[in-house]
């Protein structure tokens, strides 16, 4: 047995089994269904019929694939709040809980539904409903070229995927605007319920969560009206005040994190409308929002996510810019310089990408330190916890990202001579409020890597020795530059420390367990 996710109920199971003389090989839950099944099917002597009654005892959240030596030419496949696919392929059938890691072999898939049990023979998948009904499985076809999984020459996933995000921000952005003019084609969201609303929630987790922190940025000062930002995990658990009024934004990459769905369905019963910026087409995040902006990303196998990240981004602002414009909140010379630059940032980051000396030098020179802090302000903020989460998640440096204006009431006691900060001043109104932040911890002896705009780096090079520069743009869109540099320095570094750096330890690139 294969089992993806958490038996919640499994002691009780076990105590039972137990009882009845069952003795057991490991501490798991997993074992405890296949124990289980053995169980039923010693007693029924049919393999689907104990299947039924296995999942009718089990608690929690599944994605199973059971094998059995009394059925060599097939297995069976069910699945509870945790994501699971079946891959049609010539003579040869598939079942997976991520579209990755078939679609080398087919891009003819299902998605099957909590509940649903699927009888899986080569070249042959028969699927049942909940109650042991036959049942017809609508198919999608995956559009995503099968290139894109691989590696294509590139050492890593992750430095390919970086090396994508011009593109795939292009592609995320270039049909969607129109004679200067963001569209939303696929959006069924009345330009009226858009004018009336109240509130908006952004809701995530992990760098999705992060995107959706310049959003609450970004969206209010082009709404002017309360977004909040909350972690999929606490929303779901905080009693969160959402109504018919509000619009909750569900970002996710994979659209199957499990946090970040419970949340959208608790949002849902509560009368809100559910918007989701997903990268997977037909996941079940996009399969129960009302509306659904998919990012094009294409697939992403890296866990630690580059390009998924961006195009989120730029389509969260994209959105705020669409609304702004309805609820009459943007100025029209903004709006067109949004736009414009907006269109050229896919270019500003081929620039970035191609100057990448410095970046190398400093990873060089620091990546045996321990301990690492990121500080900014605002947007700054907001990108420092993007920078600091993929140096952690992939060279397993223990790294921390502050408020600037925080670091009195705390941090800037950890700081001492030759601690690394990574000071963040992209952000071109509080540049000089971050600057005397510099000076701050410089003055405590650390070593300073700084991030800034191309328009300020000599001001910035009179107090910084190390510094690294992105092209200027519009104010709001500056963590798309910004993100790119922190994304390849948290590469180099791990390269230097000899990391598994697509596949960190203990992490996941979905994560479907709570
Ligand atoms: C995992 C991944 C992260 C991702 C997070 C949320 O932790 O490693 O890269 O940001 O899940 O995933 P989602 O698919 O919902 O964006």
């Amino acid at each position: 047995m294969v089992h993806n996710g958490i038996i919640e109920n499994y002691m009780e199971i076990k105590e039972f089994l137990v009882s009845q003389g069952v003795r057991f090989r490991s501490e798991t839950d997993t074992e405890v269904v296949a124990q289980l099944l053995a169980y039923y099917y010693g007693k029924t002597g049919d393999m689907m019929s104990a299947v039924y009654r296995v999942l009718d005892r089990i608690e929690g959240a599944y994605a199973l694939g059971i094998l059995s030596a009394d059925m060599p030419d097939s297995f069976i496949a069910a699945r509870k709040d945790a994501p699971l696919l079946l891959g049609y392929g010539e003579g040869c059938s598939f079942i997976a809980s991520d579209v990755t890691a078939i679609i080398k072999h087919t891009r003819d898939i299902s998605y099957m539904e909590d509940g649903e049990v699927a009888l899986v023979k080569a070249g042959a998948i028969t699927v049942f409903d909940a109650l042991g009904r036959q049942m017809e499985k609508e198919h999608s076809f995956v559009d995503w070229d099968v290139s894109a999984a691989e590696k294509g020459g590139y050492a890593h996933f992750m430095f390919k995927e970086i090396m994508e995000q011009p593109e795939a921000v292009r592609k995320t952005i270039s049909p969607r605007i129109k004679e200067g003019r963001v569209a939303f084609e696929e959006l069924k969201l009345e330009p009226d319920y858009i004018r009336g609303l109240k509130k908006i929630f952004i809701v995530a987790c992990g760098s999705s969560y992060h995107v959706g922190v310049v959003g609450k940025y970004n969206l209010e000062r082009l709404l002017r009206r309360p977004v909040d930002v909350m972690l999929a995990s606490e929303f779901r658990y905080a009693d969160p005040l959402v109504d018919e009024d509000t619009l909750v934004i569900v970002i996710s990459q994979s659209g199957e994190t499990l946090d970040t769905m419970a949340a959208l369905r608790m949002a849902k019963s509560l009368g809100a409308r559910i918007l989701s910026i997903v990268n997977v087409v037909g996941s079940s995040i996009a399969r129960e929002s009302d509306d659904v902006l998919y990012t094009w990303a294409g697939p992403e196998i890296a866990v630690a996510t580059t390009k998924a990240y961006s195009t989120q981004l730029v389509l969260l602002n994209m959105l705020g810019l669409y609304f702004g414009d309805l609820m009459g909140s943007v100025s029209p010379a903004e709006y067109s310089d949004i736009v414009w630059e907006l269109l050229d940032l896919p270019a500003k980051m081929e620039r970035v990408l191609e100057n990448t000396e410095e970046i190398k030098y400093l990873a060089s020179r620091y990546f045996n330190h321990n301990s690492i802090f990121f500080i900014g302000r605002h947007l700054d903020y907001a990108l420092g916890l993007e920078g600091s989460l993929k140096l952690k998640e992939i060279s397993y440096i223990h790294c921390e990202a502050y408020a600037s204006g925080e670091l009195k009431h705390g941090t800037i006691s950890l700081i001492e001579n030759g601690t690394l900060v990574v000071a963040l001043c992209t952000y071109a109104p509080l540049f000089e409020k971050s600057l005397s932040n510099i000076v701050e911890v410089k003055a405590r002896g650390a070593d300073i890597v700084a991030l800034t705009t191309n328009s300020r780096s000599r001001e910035l090079s009179k107090t910084v020795e190390n510094i690294l520069s992105i092209p200027d743009t519009h104010m709001l869109l500056q963590p798309s530059l910004g993100v790119v540099p922190l994304q390849l320095f948290a590469y180099y570094v791990a390269l230097h420390r000899g990391c598994d750096i697509d596949k960190p330890r203990n992490l996941a690139k979905s994560v479907t367990v709570e």
